[in-house]
């Protein structure tokens, strides 16, 4: 499994995160205001290369690290050898959260951290099919189980529903040209294959590479991602003790008004960062990939307590790896 993986070392950045393969964005920022201390216990649902998870440890914290695609587990695990405050690593999606804390016994829960999107190490993996800027399979699934692909949905989906997706979830001007053309190049195979559909849209390169958007909207569209993030963040909410913080980085203003609305919303949270938190210069210097990140964290109030959950139907143990 580890051939499949190419180191991707960034230029710039402290050599600790270069190590992880992908750098863990507002790391600082994260566990100061998550307020990780010894003992405390953690979760984070978005475990990636384990940034996050290693910052929170060498603060003493304690963690559960869960991510839903099962080739950031080994790796993850390699790169957090000797952090014995680990609880366990495991591969499941962050919308089950309720259920890994009841399987593992938890008794409380301090802080938990969604890391929104998508990590380098995915990035950069040729055959995962999430960059334009590699040619690869049309695949962009952070679960290899699931069955639904990048390739389905661009190569079956009416027109109607692929200027949905472009629309709503890429924000995208010109979706119903780049919808028409994915209809007119079909079948469509690889990554470059959709690149070419939208150069011959005529989008011209401006501050973004103009196929950031599609490719965001369609992997938005196979993960499901803005469902899962309502219902994670729900499932956290429900398990935070009271002063327990929540916090989300989210990448792009769909995650991020999502974010904002759950913590304004709720009855049990208070937010704590009236406005997102944004990477400094020097940090998006060293990682560009955290230009857009925005973080908001909110704490549980010890006033409203959320009425005890009921066990869940069904409940299978999570797979832990
Ligand atoms: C930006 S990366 C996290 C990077 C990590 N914080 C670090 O510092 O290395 C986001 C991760 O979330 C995972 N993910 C996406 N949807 C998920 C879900 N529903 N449940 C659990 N993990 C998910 C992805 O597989 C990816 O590894």
């Amino acid at each position: 499994m580890w051939g499949r993986w190419k180191p991707f070392w960034p230029r710039f950045g402290n050599l600790r995160d270069k190590d992880l393969g992908h750098i863990p964005v507002l790391r600082r920022e994260v566990v100061e205001l998550l307020c990780v201390h010894p003992g405390g216990c953690y979760i984070d649902c978005t475990l990636g290369g384990g940034g996050h998870t290693r910052a929170i440890c060498e603060r003493g914290g304690r963690v559960v690290g869960i991510d839903i695609d099962p080739y950031t587990i080994p790796r993850a695990r390699e790169s957090l050898k000797g952090c014995s405050e680990v609880i366990a690593l495991i591969n499941d999606s962050f919308t089950n959260l309720e259920s890994i804390v009841q399987a593992l016994d938890l008794p409380r829960v301090d802080g938990i951290l969604f890391d929104l999107g998508v990590s380098s190490l995915q990035l950069e993996d040729e055959q995962r099919g999430f960059s334009f800027k590699l040619d690869a399979p049309l695949d962009m699934r952070f679960n290899p189980q699931q069955k639904l692909k990048a390739e389905k949905i661009l190569n079956t989906s009416s027109k109607d529903e692929l200027y949905a997706i472009l629309k709503q979830y890429g924000e995208e001007d010109r979706a119903g040209k780049i919808a028409h053309l994915i209809r007119e190049s079909r079948p469509l195979s690889t990554t470059f294959d959709l690149v070419r559909v939208i150069q011959r849209a005529g989008k011209k390169r401006g501050r973004i590479h103009p196929a950031t958007k599609v490719f965001q909207a369609i992997r938005i569209a196979v993960n499901q991602e803005l469902e899962n993030l309502e219902l994670g963040l729900a499932e956290a909410e429900g398990i935070l003790s009271p002063g327990g913080r929540l916090a989300v980085i989210s990448y792009h203003s769909l995650e991020d008004r999502i974010a904002k609305n759950f913590l304004r919303t709720s009855l049990s949270l208070k937010p704590i960062t009236p406005k997102p938190i944004r990477p400094n210069r020097t940090e998006v210097e060293e990682n560009p990939r955290s230009r857009s990140a925005k973080l908001r964290v909110a704490e549980r109030s010890a006033e409203n307590p959320l009425p005890p959950s009921s066990p869940p139907q069904g409940f299978s143990p999570p797979l832990k790896i």
